[in-house]
């Protein structure tokens, strides 16, 4: 046995190259999974592994915040196969309502299987005895039972960032048996939303040879225990929350609507540029507001950050084609010379610049096809501290079952989508005041700090028990 006693695997590690050259070293990645984990691993004597995010590097074991990295190396056509393949043109949209159409290909499987068990032989090198793993994301879904069947004294977990989809649609996999045994090796396996949790145990049932009741798998021949249920990840809401009383980042958020013509209303979107996010449903509905009059440029404003992602698929691909070909027709047809309708951004920001934005948007569109939970929305609840600002969040995020009081949407539906977007930007200030503030209580106590202590205390507890 190894020497840690906390271990998470992740697809990737929680690190960025801090520069062009592999001498400038590492930043920490934004986002909220190791802003929670971080303090827990300094804590406990834990590591992190997974994969630095480009192809055919070999990176011994490092140090970086106190977190001990264990880089894990894919090759060129590792990526390709087990990324952006299996991982994200199969499981991501078969997981996401068969938005886009999921590609089969048992080249593609055969990788997934090799890697995962790639991640899970750095653990098992690693883990110390009765070691806790936590096992992330539907990159690894195999990696929980390679553990058990390795090293049945560790505690298991594996949280599903992602929907879990209803076994009607998981059952199209050709590997659904081996994905669910997989699965079945942890003790507790985490989602989003009770849902995702139910159509998890139901598709283990039927497909994956567990027996058991409700959330309560049973596995083996009925001996071993599966519990399965719901633990909605947040954001460190303080960290938004006290970067947006900065006076730096206010004063930028100034620029901001000065640069774009200080128009009355600034719409924002924030999405990485994929299928699932909905944006060509927000633009289509922008687009019939400009057409019917109901908003008009110079007075209203869609700012629409779309993040660079999975580049080399070719769903995203056509996306970012369709997205750009709308943004072009729409400004063609709208823009005056001092303004313009839509200003759209195909960059990452730092995490400084997001927040003057959320400041500056007086309406922040959410209207994602399916999403796990969605943390833009709780992102820009936790940056508007004074109460105001509205927020259009579609019903089919994890999110809309925290922010209740947002103005909640079917994005599918247009005529309802543009009705909302025109009552957010003409909420009163005491109504809007009222959604905002409950919202921020909301996740002010359901931080991702309590998030992950409560995922790992419920571990404890299932392997106690
Ligand atoms: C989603 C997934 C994560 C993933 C992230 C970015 O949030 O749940 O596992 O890391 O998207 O996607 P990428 O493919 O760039 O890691």
């Amino acid at each position: 046995a190894g020497s840690y006693d906390f271990l998470v695997v992740a697809n990737r590690l929680p690190v960025d190259r801090a520069g062009d050259s592999p001498d400038d070293g590492w930043k920490r990645s934004p986002g909220g999974l190791v802003t929670a984990l971080a303090p827990i691993m300094e804590k406990s004597d834990g590591a992190w592994i997974g994969w630095v995010g480009s192809p055919d590097e070999e990176i011994e074991p490092f140090e970086h915040d106190g977190m001990a990295l264990v880089p894990v190396g894919l090759s060129a056509s590792e990526v390709e196969l087990y990324y952006e393949g299996f991982s994200n043109a199969t499981l991501w949209p078969l997981y996401h309502d068969v938005i886009a159409p999921p590609e089969f290909h048992r080249t593609w499987w055969d990788a997934y299987r090799r890697i995962n068990e790639r991640f899970a032989l750095a653990v098992l090198s690693r883990a110390a005895d009765h070691a806790t793993v936590w096992v992330q994301d539907y990159q690894l879904q195999l990696v929980p039972a390679i553990l058990r069947a390795r090293r049945p004294d560790l505690r298991i977990g594996f949280f599903n960032h992602i929907p879990f989809p209803p076994p009607e649609i998981f059952s199209q996999l050709p590997w659904r048996r081996q994905v669910l045994e997989g699965l079945l090796g942890a003790d507790l396996v985490g989602f989003q939303r009770p849902n995702d949790a139910l159509n998890f145990a139901r598709a283990a049932r039927r497909y994956g040879g567990a027996g058991g009741k409700g959330t309560n798998l049973l596995v083996g021949r009925g001996e071993r225990a599966v519990h399965a249920e719901a633990f909605p990840i947040s954001i460190d809401t303080d960290r938004i929350s006290q970067l947006a009383r900065h006076p730096e980042i206010q004063e930028r958020a100034r620029q901001i609507r000065h640069d774009l013509g200080d128009p009355k209303t600034i719409m924002l979107g924030v999405d990485r540029l994929d299928y699932t996010k909905g944006i060509r449903h927000r633009l289509k509905a922008f687009e019939e507001l400009l057409v019917d009059e109901r908003v008009k440029v110079g007075e209203v404003t869609l700012v629409q950050v779309a993040s660079p992602s999975r580049e080399r698929v070719e769903q995203y691909r056509l996306l970012r084609e369709e997205v750009e070909g709308t943004v072009g027709r729409i400004n063609g047809a709208f823009d005056t010379l001092q303004h313009t309708a839509v200003r759209y951004l195909h960059h990452n920001y730092p995490v400084e610049e997001m927040v003057a934005l959320y400041l500056a948007a007086d309406v922040m569109l959410v209207t994602a096809l399916r999403d796990g939970m969605n943390l833009v929305a709780k992102e820009y609840v936790a940056a508007r501290y004074d109460g105001s600002g509205a927020l259009v969040l579609s019903e089919f995020t994890g999110a809309a079952d925290q922010l209740k009081q947002a103005l909640l949407i079917n994005p599918h539906d247009i005529a309802g989508l543009k009705e909302a977007m025109v009552a957010a930007i003409n909420l009163p200030p005491g109504a809007a005041s009222r959604r905002m503030k409950a919202m921020r209580r909301q996740i002010i106590v359901h931080n991702v700090e309590e998030w992950s202590a409560a995922f790992l205390n419920r571990l404890s507890e299932v392997t106690h028990g």
